[in-house]
């Protein structure tokens, strides 16, 4: 699906739908399923092109994965440790992928090369690189390590103190993870609380995990031992048609099992602020991660300021606010969010370019975005530029747009929800 022609919904989006399995805590389960003692089942995964490189990258380090009736059984390596690979380990289009994997890696004595696609060759390495130098793996890569491919000879690693410079759990999560397999403790302080599924899955899996405000602590040498994970539906693929229900005029649908993690809910708390119809029922707890069910209706909303404590938790919800900024009435000022110029885009530029192929104007600043309440779509022809969120994004500017957005590289989706034009078409029927 290289060209998506998508049109308005006149009658709205209405209907109820339970969402793909999270990402991010994917992508975990497989990692620490493949470090355990014994065997792991994942229920409710993301079967996601990003997650099939986790799911690849893992098998060539000698874990087993089986998959039965959407569910996966993980043969952990346990303390026999991951074997060498012996060709190149592809991440592909997933940064959590490499950052991730780069810190398992560097606590196990083999070599390995890391490798992604085009996107992952551009986006910042160092972040990880330079504290699992200090950890003492040897790291070498393109721009002596800022960039991949990068090449990795791990083990006889020692804990440390990072302060790190951003809020981000990718390199909180890389660091606890080379501090498992370290001598001594690894502690990580950051800026801002990022997600903390590292954190929580950890204790999932047997391991202590000590936590004050920004500070996470980990003691090397601790086993994780299999369990059961299940996964539940991703907040930020939800996020798409929360803001759709909640700008297409007659809409209201409800999303099941949404994983409502309070360092991802940031959606939620701009939502309510700009004033959308909402309510969050029959939340409960899916193993250590909070869930519940929400429902949107359109709704007349007001411009915010976004910024500060709250970006981290929902910096990848950003490109859609910017659509739902444009159709609030007001001013909506983004600050504090220059972390959107190294994801698969540069988000910032990647927004305002594609919004205004389709009519809508955003002013971008270094560190995010000014966007105008009460514009018009007009439709007109757009790109994912490859990335899976600016895709679904163009997506959901269509439901309300005056002519047809016609969408180039649509299968960028295939990245975080391969069925997603097809889930957005059902609701809207
Ligand atoms: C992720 C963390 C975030 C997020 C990414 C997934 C994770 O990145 O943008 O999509 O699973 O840890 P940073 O924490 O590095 O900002």
């Amino acid at each position: 699906m290289e060209e998506c022609i998508l049109h308005k919904r006149k009658s709205g989006l209405n209907g109820t739908i339970k969402v793909p399995g999270d990402k991010s805590i994917t992508h975990r389960s497989v990692m620490f399923g493949g470090l355990a003692e014994g065997e792991t089942t994942v229920v409710d995964f993301l079967d996601s092109e990003d997650c099939r490189s986790t799911m690849s990258c893992m098998e060539q380090l000698g874990v087993q994965i089986n998959e039965q009736e959407g569910q996966l059984t993980i043969k952990g390596v346990g303390a026999s440790g991951l074997t060498e690979p012996v060709n190149v380990l592809d991440v592909g289009n997933s940064g959590t992928t490499a950052r991730l994997l780069s810190g398992i890696l560097a606590g196990f004595p083999i070599y390995s090369v890391l490798a992604g696609d085009e996107s992952i060759h551009r986006r910042p390495m160092s972040r990880v690189v330079n504290p699992l130098r200090e950890m003492g793996a040897t790291i070498k890569g393109r721009e002596d390590g800022r960039l991949a491919p990068i090449s990795i000879i791990g083990g006889n690693t020692k804990g440390i103190y990072y302060n790190s410079p951003i809020a981000s759990a990718q390199v909180k999560s890389a660091l606890l993870l080379c501090g498992l397999n370290s001598e001594g403790k690894t502690v990580v302080n950051e800026p801002h609380i990022s997600r903390d599924h590292t954190e929580r899955m950890l204790k999932s899996f047997g391991a202590e995990v000590i936590r004050e405000g920004t500070r996470v602590e980990i003691q090397g040498g601790q086993k994780l031992v299999g369990t059961k994970i299940q996964i539940p539906a991703d907040i930020s693929s939800a996020a798409f048609f929360m803001v759709a229900a909640a700008i297409t005029p007659n809409s209201s649908i409800k999303l099941l099992n949404v994983g409502l993690n309070p360092t991802r809910t940031g959606i939620i708390d701009v939502l309510k602020r700009m004033g959308a119809t909402f309510s969050i029922t029959n939340e409960r707890m899916l193993n250590e991660e909070p869930v519940g069910d929400i429902e949107v209706s359109y709704s007349r909303m007001q411009g915010i300021e976004i910024s500060g404590d709250i970006i981290p938790r929902l910096i990848d919800e950003l490109p859609v606010i910017a659509l739902l900024a444009s159709q609030s009435e007001g001013l909506t000022t983004i600050k504090d969010a220059s972390e959107l110029r190294f994801k698969e885009t540069d988000r910032i530029a990647a927004v305002a370019e594609q919004l205004n192929n389709i009519g809508i104007t955003v002013e971008p600043t270094e560190d995010g975005m000014i966007v105008k309440g009460s514009q018009t779509v007009t439709g007109g022809v757009a790109s994912s530029l490859g990335d899976h969120r600016i895709g679904m994004m163009l997506a959901v500017a269509s439901c309300i747009s005056e002519n047809p957005i016609s969408i180039n590289q649509m299968s960028a989706v295939n990245i975080s929800y391969p069925n997603f034009v097809r889930d957005l078409n059902y609701l809207s029927e």
